[in-house]
């Protein structure tokens, strides 16, 4: 029997149609996988998902766990960067991290 499979960190990329993944989400999503594959990084698994409750008025939303930082990119290097920095290097891409949430906010805007 072979060992389950670990992950390291966790990357959700919002792609929903007509919002995030129309404006960013998807070419982030692609511009993500393709780094992490020519990296040869494969503890790091990301999904494409639907609404995170944060739908910035111009990008897309990415979070990263277990660091729970909530990114808002704008093109696909900013996901080239959100690999090499954050989860290659260690170090949050702060210029990209959303000023408009916390997870305690997130909480609260979408617990009605
Ligand atoms: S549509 Fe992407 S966060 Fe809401």
């Amino acid at each position: 029997m072979s060992e389950a499979k670990t992950y390291r960190k966790h990357v959700f990329v919002c792609c929903t149609e007509g919002c995030c993944g129309a404006r960013a989400g998807e070419a982030v999503y692609k511009a993500i996988r393709a780094e992490l594959s020519e990296s040869k990084i494969t503890d790091v698994l990301v999904t494409k998902t639907q609404c995170l409750g944060l739908c910035p008025e111009v990008g897309a939303t990415v979070v990263v766990y277990p660091d729970s930082l909530w990114y808002v990119v704008s093109k696909a290097e900013d996901g080239t960067e959100i690999v090499r920095e954050c989860l290659i290097a260690g170090r949050p891409v702060t210029r990209l991290i959303s000023q408009e949430i916390s997870l305690e906010t997130h909480r609260k805007a979408t617990s009605s």
